[in-house]
Order: structure tokens, then C-alpha cells, then sequence
């Protein structure tokens, strides 16, 4: 047989969850693995504005041709601004391009496949720890993978280390850099922080690619696009993935951009040329309905006050639940030792729970949480938060 020689590989660490968590009896059951946003119903809606989007675009869309290899003109100009600021200057000297992508994810396969052409021998430095599929995709693509340290086994940002090691990168190498909402751990750099990274890249001739899969979920729509602005500004080349999925709820519509910064509205011409052709080997066109929304949203002012207002809620909400938790843990003597997960920001909670704590919460609890202690604070349920507290206290004391 032709398939004989086929082993089972595990199930992928974050959405194997999703089965698991599904075929689980317990009605007390907590879902804090993939990173979706759960409101008070512990439902994942589907936003008023994109509700009104979708309206409006099945009302007057007249085709479903093809869009081309960098997707919608309109789609790309919008989430441009929206990530780099509608004054950038960038945008105004056409030295900005977007191409649309399969989610953020698709955004990473394809500046994957882009280093390995074009780019060749170039190494890719990820964070210790990362977004394990970051590892998986440049692997994937056949970079060289190397780490800089990021938050250790301290559970605590070690921004010393991540410099010093930044600092021996070699010239021309790229280094991956989560612009907010740090995934997995919550952990972000500071402003002062970020000026010494892109002191480091600028001496170093690095190559940075900002992964923005959050804009909005950790402290504004404007202020998670400070790092991405300020080296937008600074340097003459920038890589961005941006990703609908989250700050629009288009999770399963896979919705993203890269965005490609260049010194020269010429040379972005060649970039694009070259990215178009690889995406043409990978999925040929993007997917259009996630983007259309998106461009239907941003371009409407009306549309647009909306659906701010829902990114609102939504990082609001995710802020009080991380008070909470620390909160329904105190009177349990864990408050100070959790103290972290109220200072991190975004989704994700780096916890400090270990790998057997995080087993125990799933077996004897139902509480699930991706390996290394990771949970999704915005799938919390705040009606049951002592309930979650009391579990945690119950791997952590035994
Ligand atoms: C996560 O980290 O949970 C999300 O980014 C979803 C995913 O694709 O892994």
C-alpha cells in the first residue's frame, strides 16, 4: 500500500485543544486554549459592524472572480493605515504594499517562502518563547531558526538578555518581533525598551518582521501600533503581518495582510512582483470574503465608529478579566504569585503554571490551557472566576 509508511503525527499543540475541550462531559469545563475571544455568554459573536458589512456586501457584490495575487487595492490601502496611520509618510511616497493573505498565518507563509527566495541564507531569530507555529512555518519554509531569549523559566521578561543576545545576531539575518500582546506570554516591551531593539537592528543591518496579530487587544487600536510606527519611521525596510482575525472576529474567514515597507517606491514594484509570484505557488488567490468586510468597515466612517467601539469592549473586557482572576485568587494566598497576569497584555497569560499543573487542570478539572501554561484570559467565563481560582489552587498547593 502507498500509505504504509505513514506515522501519526500529535495533534497540533493549540487547536488539538479544540476537539479535546469539545468531546469533554464536565459541565463545569473551561475553555482557555486557542486564542478566541469569548464575551459574558461565553459565545464567540460575530461583531454588529461585520454583521452590517455582510449585509451591505451581499446586497452589492455582482462577482466572485478572481482578485488577483495581492488581493483587493482597497483592502490593502485600509489595513495599511489602520497598522501604519493614515499620515504615514510611507504611504504617501508608495513605499508601503499589502498583500492579502489567507490570516495571519498565511501572511507568515508567505514572508516565509519570500526570505527563502529572495532573501537566501538569511537566518530568522524568533523569541524564546514564541507562538509555537512561528517555529513550525520557517522551518516549514527552510530558514535556519534560531531563538533570542525573551521571558525565562523566572516567568519574567529578561529584556537584558534579549538585547545581549540581539546584539550578536549576524548582519542581515531577519528577527521576528510581536508588536503587542506577546504570544504566548503577555509579556510586552516597554517604549524605552523597543528604542534599544531598534537601536540594535539599525547597527546590526537586521532585517525586522513585526508579527501585529493583536492591534487592539492590548492597550488601543493607535497605541499597539507604536513599536510597528516607530520602526515604520525609522528604518528604510520593514516586514509586517497583520491579522483580521482577532480585532474583527474573522477567525474562520482567514483574514490578513503582509505589509511590506521598502526605501523606494520603485524597488517595492520588484518586492511585490516576487511575493505574488509565491503566493501564486501557495493558494494562488486570497480569500476575498473576510477582506471585502474589512475594506467595507474601515472605508465607512459609520462602520468604522463601530467597530472600534466593539475592539473596545472587547480589550476592555479582557483587561477586567485579568483583575479578576488575580483577584479571585487572592483570597486563596495567590494573589502576589499571580500578580503578573494583571500587568501582561492581550489574550494570552503566560501563567507560570508547569506542564504538570496544566495536565492536573485538564484531567481533574476540565480546565484546558495550551502546554507551558498558557492560557486564553478572553475565553474565561467571569461568572464562574472563584470556580477557575479554586482549580488553580488545587494544582498549585498539591
Ligand atoms: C492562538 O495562538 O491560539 C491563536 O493564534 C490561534 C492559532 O492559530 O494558533
Amino acid at each position: 500500500m502507498h500509505f504504509n509508511d505513514i506515522q501519526r503525527v500529535p495533534s497540533d499543540p493549540i487547536l488539538g485543544l479544540i476537539e479535546a475541550y469539545a468531546t469533554d462531559a464536565n459541565p463545569n469545563k473551561f475553555d482557555l486554549g486557542v486564542g478566541v475571544y469569548k464575551d459574558a455568554m461565553g459565545l464567540t459573536p460575530i461583531l454588529r459592524a461585520v454583521k452590517l458589512a455582510e449585509q451591505r456586501l451581499v446586497d452589492k457584490q455582482t462577482t466572485k472572480t478572481y482578485i488577483g495575487g495581492h488581493g483587493q487595492t482597497s483592502f490593502g490601502t485600509l489595513i495599511s493605515e489602520l497598522v501604519l496611520g493614515k499620515d504615514s509618510p510611507l504611504l504617501a511616497a508608495k513605499r508601503v504594499g499589502a498583500t492579502q493573505t489567507p490570516g495571519g498565518t498565511g501572511a507568515l507563509r508567505l514572508c516565509a517562502d519570500f526570505i527563502a527566495d529572495c532573501l537566501p541564507g538569511r537566518g530568522i531569530w524568533l523569541s524564546d518563547p514564541t507562538w509555537p507555529i512561528h517555529e513550525s512555518i520557517f522551518a516549514a519554509a527552510g530558514l535556519k531558526v534560531s531563538h533570542y531569549p525573551y521571558v525565562g523559566s523566572d516567568n519574567r521578561l529578561n529584556v537584558e538578555a534579549m538585547l545581549a543576545t540581539l546584539n550578536q545576531i549576524p548582519h542581515g539575518d531577519v528577527v521576528l518581533l510581536h508588536a503587542c500582546c506577546h504570544n504566548p506570554t503577555g509579556f510586552d516591551l516597554s517604549q524605552d525598551d523597543w528604542r534599544q531593539v531598534l537601536d540594535i537592528v539599525r547597527s546590526r543591518d537586521l532585517l525586522p518582521l513585526i508579527d501585529f496579530a493583536y492591534q487592539g487587544f492590548g492597550d488601543g487600536l493607535e497605541q499597539d501600533a507604536w513599536s510597528v510606527r516607530l520602526f515604520a519611521d525609522a528604518l528604510p525596510e520593514l516586514l509586517i503581518t497583520s491579522s483580521c482575525s482577532k480585532n474583527f472576529g474573522l477567525y474562520r474567514e482567514r483574514t490578513g495582510a503582509l505589509i511590506v515597507c521598502t526605501d523606494s517606491a520603485e524597488k517595492l514594484l520588484d518586492v511585490r512582483s516576487q511575493l505574488s509570484a509565491t503566493a501564486r505557488n501557495l493558494w494562488s488567490n486570497p480569500p476575498d470574503h473576510g477582506a471585502a468586510i474589512v475594506a467595507e468597515i474601515l472605508g465607512d466612517p459609520e462602520l468604522k465608529t463601530l467597530w472600534m467601539d466593539e475592539v473596545e469592549e472587547m480589550r476592555s473586557r479582557i483587561a477586567q478579566l485579568r483583575a479578576g482572576l488575580v483577584e479571585a485568587l487572592t483570597p486563596l494566598g495567590l494573589g502576589e504569585r499571580f500578580a503578573h497576569i494583571g500587568v501582561q497584555r492581550g489574550m494570552f497569560s503566560y501563567t507560570g503554571l508547569n506542564d504538570d499543573q496544566v495536565a492536573k487542570l485538564r484531567y481533574e478539572h476540565s480546565v484546558y490551557l495550551v502546554s507551558a501554561g498558557r492560557a486564553n484570559i478572553a475565553g474565561i467565563d467571569a461568572s464562574r472566576l472563584s470556580l477557575l481560582a479554586q482549580a488553580i489552587a488545587d494544582v498549585c498547593h498539591d
